[in-house]
């Protein structure tokens, strides 16, 4: 056997990679399990994006920056929704999902070494593929105290001269958090002074969110900001991978520079049904967060048979819940998939920070959430 490579050594597979092969085996052996460890929405798309996908007949390798029709649906959803004017022409560029960009953003502008900001807790693809490229991770913490918000004079008291990239991501996952706009204002004067990349990863906010914000809304953000978003949860799109990055020519030309090289395009009908779903009227979003919001009070309701405490004011596709103080995350988790057939996401999944919680997701039908509300209310728990 080769030998793998050295960057290697210090990743290990995607938790969820391994977690949800567990699962399957626990439901191959017969066991009822409810699921509400990931965020994959299980509600369908549009149903225009479905046709438009059924209608696709164009099978050749696609434009390396996509098609113009959907860049410029990017542009005008981020002019809508948002009120940031971007070029299509060249400050949009799709991706296949937001995760992919993670990649290609920290491949654009990291050299071995360089150290990278990383929240914690927080999505741990950052850390993840900061690893890959044999950058530093540097773990900032997120306390609830401060709203799950960076403590930036907290962060400017080390050595910041090697960090290139600082990865936000608002409304956050895992705790539900939404920045305003004082805090984006932080984050670019923070980036500006220190030359750092601010990256925010945009993902939630249409769900469960009145007040959907985008980094570059701050005047002068293009000059030290980017920003990741997806088509995943805000259709329910997951499994089509779209996403996009967006900011200034310089930054997302140095992102094509690495993307071209590795991808040929995005499957024509895919984005067809992108464009389609863009152009929805807010309509959508607003049906869409009736149902997570029914599911998200059956949640609070196991939270309190579970003695969890959580923040009602939240965004985002879960329900991030302070267990107990006599218990800890993993031990829950694993009392509720092994005894109740129920798999509940540990915090520290996301960090060290999220030690004493744990992360219900709000991608399962109803029926099923009352039905673990049941098993659970029965249960001698803890
Ligand atoms: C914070 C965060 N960023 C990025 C992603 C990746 O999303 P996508 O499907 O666009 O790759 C996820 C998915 O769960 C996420 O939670």
């Amino acid at each position: 056997m080769l030998p793998q490579a050295k960057r290697l050594n210090d990743v290990k597979e995607y938790y969820f990679s391994i977690k949800l092969r567990e699962v399957r085996s626990l439901i191959d052996q017969g066991k009822p399990i409810i699921n509400l460890g990931i965020g994959s929405p299980d509600l369908d798309p549009p149903e225009t994006v479905m046709d438009a996908l059924k209608n696709a007949d164009v099978h050749g390798y696609q434009s390396y920056q996509g098609l113009p029709e959907l860049r410029e649906a990017m542009a005008l959803f981020y002019q809508r929704y948002y009120g940031v004017d971007l070029a299509f022409k060249d400050e949009v560029l799709p991706l296949m999902g937001s995760k992919e960009g993670i990649l290609h953003i920290s491949m654009a502008f990291l050299n071995p070494g360089d150290q990278v900001l990383i929240p914690d807790p927080g999505y741990p693809t950052y850390a993840s593929v900061t690893k890959l490229i044999q950058a530093v991770p540097i773990t900032y913490a997120l306390k609830e105290s401060n709203n799950w918000w960076p403590d930036l004079k907290e962060i400017e008291k080390s050595d910041l001269s090697k960090v290139k990239i600082m990865w936000v991501n608002y409304p956050h996952m895992p705790t539900g958090s939404n920045a305003n706009q004082q805090l984006f204002e932080e984050l670019i004067a923070f980036g500006k002074k220190h030359q750092i990349l601010i990256v925010n990863d945009n993902p939630y906010s249409f769900i469960l969110n009145d007040h959907p914000k985008s980094i570059l809304s701050v005047p002068g953000a293009k000059d030290i900001a980017i920003e990741l978003n997806s088509l995943s949860k805000t259709f329910n799109m997951a499994g089509w991978r779209v996403g996009m990055v967006v900011g200034h020519k310089k930054y997302l030309n140095a992102i094509l520079k690495v993307k071209s090289n590795m991808d040929s395009g995005m499957y024509y009908g895919i984005q067809k049904g992108a464009i389609e779903a863009l152009s929805l009227s807010s309509e959508w979003f607003v049906s869409m967060n009736k149902v997570y919001k029914k599911r998200r009070e059956i949640i609070w309701q196991i939270c309190e048979n579970l003695k969890c405490s959580f923040e009602r004011e939240s965004s985002g596709l879960f329900v991030w819940a302070k267990i107990p103080a006599n218990t800890n995350s993993n031990d829950l988790s694993d009392q509720i998939l092994y005894n109740h057939d129920i798999f509940v996401t540990p915090g520290t999944v996301f960090g060290a920070q999220g030690e004493g919680y744990i992360r219900f997701s709000l991608c399962m039908d109803e029926n099923k959430m009352k039905e673990a509300f049941q098993r659970l209310n029965k249960a001698e728990i803890l």
